[in-house]
């Protein structure tokens, strides 16, 4: 019996070889160099079809190759009748795809500054605020510094989308902010950053030139502001970007969603 279990083994592995298929995973084989554990995220169904949804607009479905929103509303865990906010929702691509994957039972705090309300995202932003899938979108016009209102309490998860790194030009005081995100969270609740990965010793150096910023000078603040860092996601890594170029959408051109992004999930002890 056992041998024939041995043979069958065998012959599978033999077979996936010679098909040019991988071995089945074997406890004892080392992960390979530099994979990390979450390097790939599983898209539940019911995020998959929040993704394929047939009305949202051409213009957000040519930004998913380069953003991965299945992979990122299931890495962060976002569920129906969530309650979760946005800073920086800019035009609100991101927004509107958790007002689809939190439903009608959900809601959603997207937050803008005057700063990006003025420079480019009304018109698109309140057009986008008339689709019906955004009823249960909070439109939050505030400051950083207190991004999201009294009522926005026991949060499930807070994102931050491709903007942690403009806080810094922008002179925004995080230490305020990552207060207030705490504050609005539940316990247990998270803090979901993505941001252009900068080169190691670049620091905070490059977040006005190339929008991009060491990725440790993110995780000690928001560590220093009481979090802990639960997992990071590596399914917008690109070990082929040299980081050396501007990545902000209107200088990447058609590089743009190719650049080396770090995704963290902090969590309120
Ligand atoms: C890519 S947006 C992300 C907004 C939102 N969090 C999201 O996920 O959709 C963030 C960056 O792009 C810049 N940005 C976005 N849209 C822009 C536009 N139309 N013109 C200029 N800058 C823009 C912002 O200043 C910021 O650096």
């Amino acid at each position: 019996m056992r041998c024939a279990a041995l043979l069958a083994t065998t012959f599978l592995v033999a077979l996936a070889s010679a098909c040019g298929g991988a071995a089945p995973p074997n406890a004892s084989s080392p992960a390979p160099s530099g994979a990390a554990a979450s390097s790939s995220v599983s898209v539940p169904p019911a995020i998959k079809a929040v993704v394929d949804a047939s009305d949202r607009s051409d213009d957000d479905r040519a930004l998913d190759a380069g953003r991965k929103p299945g992979e990122m509303l299931a890495f962060f865990g976002v569920q129906p009748g969530m309650k979760v906010a946005e800073l920086a929702a800019g035009t609100g691509y991101t927004s509107e795809l958790l007002a689809r994957a939190v439903g009608g039972t959900g809601v959603v705090y997207a937050q803008n500054s005057k700063w990006i309300l003025e420079r480019f995202a009304e018109k698109p932003w309140s057009d986008r605020m008339q689709k019906g899938v955004m009823k249960n979108v909070v439109r939050v016009d505030r400051d950083f510094e207190a991004p999201l209102p009294p009522e926005a309490k026991g949060l499930d998860v807070v994102f931050d989308v491709l903007f942690y790194h403009d806080t810094f030009w922008l002179k925004v005081d995080r230490a305020k902010m990552n207060k207030a995100v705490f504050d609005a969270l539940k316990p247990g609740g998270v803090y979901a950053i993505i941001d252009h990965s900068g080169r190691p010793g670049t620091g905070s150096s490059e977040v006005q030139t190339l929008h991009r910023i060491e990725e440790s000078v993110v995780k000690d603040e928001i560590v220093a502001a009481g979090f802990r860092l639960a997992g990071e996601g590596a399914f917008l890594r690109n070990p082929s970007d040299a980081r050396d170029w501007n990545d902000s959408p209107k200088q990447a051109a058609d590089r743009r969603g190719t650049s080396d992004r770090f995704v963290y999930k902090f969590v309120k002890p």
